[in-house]
C-alpha cells in the first residue's frame, strides 16, 4: 500500500517535473542557433547541456584562431566534438582533428529558466600534449562533465578545447612561427563565452576560469596576459602556475629545429615554410616525449612544447606580468604529493617497499634538476633536503624525500611564488592558497602516498556523486567541500560566501601571514594553516635562485 502510493507520488512528481521543465530551447549565438539537450537531474531540477559549439573556425596551421563563419538554421549541439590532434598514450598513433575549436556548456535550471548565473570555464591539463574538453571516459561517464558542479553550485560550467603539442605550441622563436596557439585558442573560447553567455543565462561579468596542471598554468597565463584585460573576473589554478619550470619553453628555436629534423625539414631560413607544409600528423608525432626517464634525466625536463615569451600573448617574463591580474581574484594550490607520479617515472623504486632507493638516486635527481646552476647549487640543494636525515636515513625517509623534491620543484614552490606575487600586486583582487591532501586511492602506491597529481579532479567534478559505488562517504565529503569553495568563489570572489555552506572559513593569503587551507575529507579549524613549506620556498626562490645560471636547457 505504502509502496504503491509512493509510486503514484513519484509518477506525479516526475510528470509535473516534465511539464514544468525549465529549458532554454534553441539559443541564438553569434554564429547562429544552437540546440542542446535538457534532462531532469533531480526533483524540479534540470540541466541544459550544449556539446560541441564552435567558438572559432578550424584554425590555420601555426596561425591564431579566427571567428567561425557561422551557419544557417539550427545547429544540433548534443555530441562532444573531436579532441585537438594529439598522440595516443603510447605515442605511436594519432587521435583527434585540426577541426577542434569547440566548447561544451552546462546550465542548471529550476522551475524557471536561470538568468545571470556565474560562469566557470574549465581548461584541461595534459602537459600541453594531450587532453580534451570532455576528459577521460569511463563507462560513458566523462571526467570533465560539468553537470555536478553546475547542479550543486548553481553555476554555468563551460569546458573548451585548445590546440596541443607541436600544432599548439611549436615556436621558431621568431615571427615565423611565434607559438602560443593553444593559449590563443583558450583566449578565443573565453572571449566567445564573454560575448555569448548571456543568451545561455550566464553573467558575462562573472567569468571564473579554472584548470589543472597544464590547464592551471594556462589559467595563470590567461590572467597575466594583457589580451584578456577585463574579460576574466576570477581564476583557480590547481597544481600549476606560469612560474613552473616546465611552464615556459625558454629555448624554442632549438626545440623547433629538433622537430624540423624529425619531419625532414631543413633548419635554415626555409624551416618555417617547410614546417607549415608538413603533414599535421607527422608534426604531431614528432612532438613525442622521451618517456624512459631516470634520476639523471627527469621527465619534467622533457616537457618542452609549452608556452613561449612571444612578445605578444606573453610580452615579458611571467614574473613581470602579475600586475595584469591585480583586479582578479585568484585561488592557487597544490596537492601535497603532486610530484609523486613524476618521482615514480624517474625513480620507480620509491613505490616498492621491497626495493630500497639508493641515496645516489637522490643525488643524481637533484643534480639533474639543478643542472642549469651547476654542481655547487646541486650540492646545496641535496644538503637542504637531507639535513634532517641523520646518520642512518630510513628507506621511507629517502623515498619520501624524492617525492618532496619533485613536488617542491615542479609545483609547490612556483605556486607559492605566484601567490606572493599576486597578493603583493593585487588591488581589488583577493588571493587564496590551498593544499589538497586526500590520500591517493591507487592501491599499488605506498600507504604514505598523499594526494598525487590530478587526484583533485575527480572530487572537483563530483565523481563520488556521479558514481557513488566507486567511493566512500568521506570522498563525497571532500567533493562537496571543493565544489562549495570553488562555486562560492565563482559567485562572490570569497570561497566562504555564496549558496553553499563550507566546513571551515578559508582566510585570504597575505604576503605577511601566508595563510592557506588544507583541504581533505576531515576538515576543522585546524585545517587553516600558515607558512606552507616556507623553508624550502625560501631556499629555492632566494638561495638557489641566487646561483648564476651556467647552462640554459
Ligand atoms: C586532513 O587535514 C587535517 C587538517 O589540516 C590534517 O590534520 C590531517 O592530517 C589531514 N589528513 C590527511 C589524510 O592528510
Amino acid at each position: 500500500m505504502m509502496k504503491a502510493m509512493l509510486g503514484v507520488l513519484i509518477t506525479v512528481a516526475l510528470t509535473l517535473g516534465t511539464a514544468n521543465a525549465a529549458s532554454l530551447g534553441a539559443v541564438y549565438t553569434e554564429g547562429g542557433m544552437v540546440q542542446g539537450e535538457n534532462y531532469a537531474v533531480g526533483l524540479l531540477r534540470y540541466m541544459d547541456v550544449f556539446k560541441g559549439i564552435p567558438f572559432a573556425a578550424t584554425p590555420g596551421r601555426f596561425e591564431k584562431p579566427v571567428p567561425h563563419p557561422g551557419w544557417d538554421g539550427v545547429l544540433k549541439t548534443t555530441d562532444y566534438r573531436k579532441r585537438c590532434m594529439q598522440m595516443n598514450l603510447l605515442q605511436n598513433g594519432i587521435m583527434g582533428s585540426e577541426d577542434c575549436l569547440y566548447l561544451n556548456i552546462w546550465i542548471p535550471q529550476g522551475t524557471t529558466v536561470s538568468t545571470n548565473l556565474p560562469v566557470m570555464v574549465f581548461i584541461y591539463g595534459g602537459a600541453f600534449l594531450l587532453g580534451g574538453a570532455e576528459g577521460a571516459n569511463f563507462l560513458n561517464n566523462y571526467l570533465y562533465s560539468g553537470q555536478e558542479i553546475a547542479d550543486r553550485g548553481n553555476v554555468i560550467v563551460v569546458t573548451l578545447n585548445y590546440r596541443l603539442g607541436t600544432l599548439g605550441f611549436l615556436s621558431s622563436g621568431d615571427s615565423g612561427i611565434p607559438g602560443n596557439y593553444g593559449l590563443w585558442d583558450q583566449h578565443a573560447g573565453i572571449a566567445w563565452v564573454s560575448r555569448n553567455i548571456k543568451g545561455f543565462g550566464g553573467d558575462p561579468n562573472s567569468i571564473t576560469i579554472f584548470g589543472e596542471s597544464a590547464g592551471a598554468v594556462s589559467v595563470n597565463f590567461q590572467i597575466i596576459s594583457p589580451v584578456n584585460k577585463g574579460l576574466i573576473r576570477r581564476a583557480i589554478s590547481q597544481s600549476g602556475v606560469a612560474l613552473c619550470p616546465w611552464a615556459v619553453n625558454r629555448n624554442p628555436r632549438a626545440h623547433a629545429e629538433e622537430i624540423a629534423k624529425k619531419v625532414g625539414c631543413p633548419t635554415d631560413s626555409s624551416m618555417v615554410s617547410c614546417l607549415k607544409m608538413t603533414d599535421p600528423k607527422a608534426l604531431t608525432l614528432a612532438g613525442n616525449v622521451h618517456l624512459s626517464s631516470s634520476a639523471t634525466d627527469p621527465i619534467v625536463h622533457n616537457l618542452y612544447l609549452s608556452p613561449v615569451i612571444d612578445g605578444d600573448f606573453i610580452p615579458d617574463d611571467p614574473g613581470n606580468l602579475f600586475h595584469n591580474a591585480a583586479e582578479i581574484d585568484y585561488i592557487a594550490g597544490v596537492n601535497d604529493m603532486d610530484g609523486h607520479i613524476f618521482a615514480t617515472l624517474d625513480i620507480p623504486s620509491i613505490n616498492n617497499a621491497l626495493v630500497s632507493t639508493p641515496v645516489t638516486d637522490v643525488r643524481n635527481l637533484v643534480n639533474a634538476l639543478t643542472q642549469d646552476k651547476g654542481p655547487d647549487a646541486g650540492s646545496a640543494t641535496f644538503q637542504e633536503y637531507t639535513v634532517g636525515w641523520g646518520d642512518e636515513p630510513s628507506d621511507k625517509d629517502i623515498k619520501k624525500t624524492v617525492v618532496d623534491i619533485e613536488t617542491d620543484y615542479i609545483f609547490l614552490v612556483p605556486t607559492q611564488a605566484a601567490l606572493y606575487l599576486h597578493a603583493d600586486l593585487a588591488t581589488t583582487g583577493r588571493t587564496y592558497s590551498y593544499l589538497f591532501s586526500e590520500s591517493s586511492r591507487i592501491p599499488l602506491f605506498p600507504i604514505w602516498t598523499g594526494a598525487d597529481h590530478a587526484d583533485d579532479l575527480q572530487y572537483v567534478f563530483g565523481k563520488p556523486f556521479t558514481t557513488p559505488l566507486g567511493y566512500f562517504p568521506r570522498h563525497r565529503d571532500v567533493s562537496k567541500y571543493l565544489i562549495s569553495y570553488w562555486t562560492n568563489f565563482a559567485r562572490t570572489g570569497d570561497p566562504n560566501n555564496g549558496e553553499s555552506s563550507v566546513p571551515v572559513s578559508w582566510p585570504q593569503f597575505t604576503s605577511t601571514g601566508h595563510q592557506y587551507l588544507e583541504i581533505n575529507s576531515s576538515m576543522n579549524k585546524d585545517s587553516v594553516k600558515q607558512m606552507l613549506r616556507t623553508r624550502f620556498v625560501y631556499y629555492w626562490t632566494s638561495v638557489y635562485a641566487g646561483y648564476p645560471t651556467i647552462k640554459k636547457s
